[in-house]
């Protein structure tokens, strides 16, 4: 009987990306994925520390985990991912009943400690080599129509609020080659879809030189059989015009770009450290805008950032309603301890954080749904995905643009093209027919 594996995980698409990968290595070693937590001989939970709310719902989820080792001590249970880098062993004395923390630098290491494990149960905590060079392993996704590919790993921007430099090091990018042979894998494996992941994927190659990020989606963009491309996340220092050009030229590009802006004022961008005005953001949308006309603009905010002001605050109301996002990520600010921010005087109440967010929220919904409202009756190419959570006659696809799409089933299945038109549009999804 084989041993059985259960990934909760948490975060980003990095780490959704991270746990794919960490699921391959643990099957070549006899793990089979299952669905069921009281099944598995081995859990493990990936990790994000980006805000206080996800690491307390983390901290639960390990507390309820120490039932199942209970009832059967057999059971390895790891923490791994950017909480994992952060808190190394003061997560197993918080709770002793983790076996094993892996941190962000060393995930080759996962095989060597689930093996040691397997044969003596004790603590074993490995955080060192955050920022190391990477450890090239090429994965071969099995089927899966759309695949997350990691072009680069860490960050450098230091924004003054943000966890994820800490947790996941500097940046290192992965030669083109050895993406490309990831892709053309994948692709031969059944993938019509990648979406390139980095915290920054616009400072792509700027370590190696050995290509640029608009080069590289030309070299992605040549593979046969490959269909879409999507990448994220961009940020707005870094967006070249020769990345706008790649993206016009490249019909396979989807018409989407994710370009977190966080805030609409000068001063708190400054003091973010973002590298950039409100003024730059704004030209460069327009010129986004001119080059890729049917393109869709999605974006993160945060409210509450320290000596936030009325004035401020109105500011970003004003500016977020010139934009005209397709849609945003609205964050309330969360301290976090080693990050420059949190020594920041003046930090906001949280009364009047979720006042903001809740003003915040309202204005973009509806423009949101304003901008919904206009794709009434239009037609759309869409990728389908598969089932819908909760009702298995309606399925989920997504257009270019990224916009999510409901439709009853026929007899397509995830990983086809079909046509569909709009016919209720709503703030977060469009609601469709078959063509
Ligand atoms: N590298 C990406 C994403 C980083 S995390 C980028 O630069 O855009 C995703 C989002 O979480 C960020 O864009 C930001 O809006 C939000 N975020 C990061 N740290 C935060 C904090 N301390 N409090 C609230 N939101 C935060
Ligand atoms: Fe965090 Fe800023 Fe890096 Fe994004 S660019 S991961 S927000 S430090
Ligand atoms: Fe969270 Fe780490 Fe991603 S902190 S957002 S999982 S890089």
């Amino acid at each position: 009987m084989s041993k059985k594996l259960k990934i909760i995980t948490y975060g980003c698409q990095m780490n959704v990306a991270d746990s794919e990968r960490m699921s391959a290595r643990l099957q070549s070693i006899g793990y089979a994925p299952t669905d069921a937590l009281d099944d598995a001989d081995l859990i493990l939970i990936n990790t994000c520390s980006v805000r206080e709310s996800a690491e307390e719902k983390i901290l639960g989820k390990i507390g309820e985990i120490k039932r199942l080792k209970m009832q059967k001590p057999s059971l390895i249970l790891g923490v791994t991912g950017c909480m994992a880098q952060k808190d190394g062993d003061q997560l197993i004395k918080r709770a002793p009943h983790i076996d094993f923390v892996l941190g962000t630098g060393r995930q080759s290491e996962l095989l060597r400690i689930v093996r040691l494990l397997e044969s003596f149960h004790r603590h074993i905590v490995v955080t060192d080599g955050v920022s190391d060079p990477i450890v090239e392993e090429i994965y071969t996704p099995r089927g899966a129509h759309s695949t997350f590919i990691p072009i680069m790993y860490g960050c450098n921007n230091f924004c003054t609020y943000c966890i994820v430099p800490h947790v996941r090091g500097r940046e290192r990018s992965r030669q083109p080659e050895d993406i490309i042979r990831e892709i053309q894998a994948a692709v031969d494996n059944g993938t019509v879809e990648v979406t390139l992941l980095g915290q920054n994927v616009n400072s792509y190659g700027k370590d190696h030189r050995r290509a640029t990020f608009a080069q590289l989606l030309t070299m992605v963009g040549e593979i046969d059989g490959l269909k879409r491309i999507r990448f994220m996340t961009s940020h707005p220092k870094d967006l070249s015009d020769e990345l706008i050009k790649a993206i016009a030229d490249n019909e396979k590009i989807c018409r989407h770009i994710h370009l977190p802006v966080q805030y609409g004022s000068d001063r708190l961008l400054q003091k973010m450290n973002r590298g950039y005005t409100v003024e730059q953001y704004r030209r460069l949308v327009e010129k986004l805008r001119a080059e890729v006309p049917s393109i869709a603009l999605t974006t993160d905010l945060i409210v509450g950032f320290p000596s936030e002001t009325d004035a401020d605050f109105d500011e970003t109301l004003k500016f977020v309603r010139e934009m005209r996002f397709d849609a945003a990520f609205t964050f309330i600010y969360s301290r976090r301890s080693g990050t420059p921010a949190a020594t920041f005087d003046d930090q906001i109440d949280d009364r009047i954080k979720h006042e903001r967010l809740e003003k915040l929220m309202a204005v973009q919904n509806a423009i949101s749904l304003e901008i919904n409202e206009r794709l009434k009756d239009q037609e759309f190419e869409v990728l389908v995905e598969g089932a819908s959570k909760n009702d298995e006659k309606i399925f989920i696809g997504r257009t270019r643009t990224n916009k999510l799409v409901l439709f009853e089933h026929g007899d397509e299945r995830a990983g086809d093209f079909i046509r569909v038109r709009i016919t209720q549009p709503q703030t977060w999804l469009l609601r469709a027919e078959r063509i």
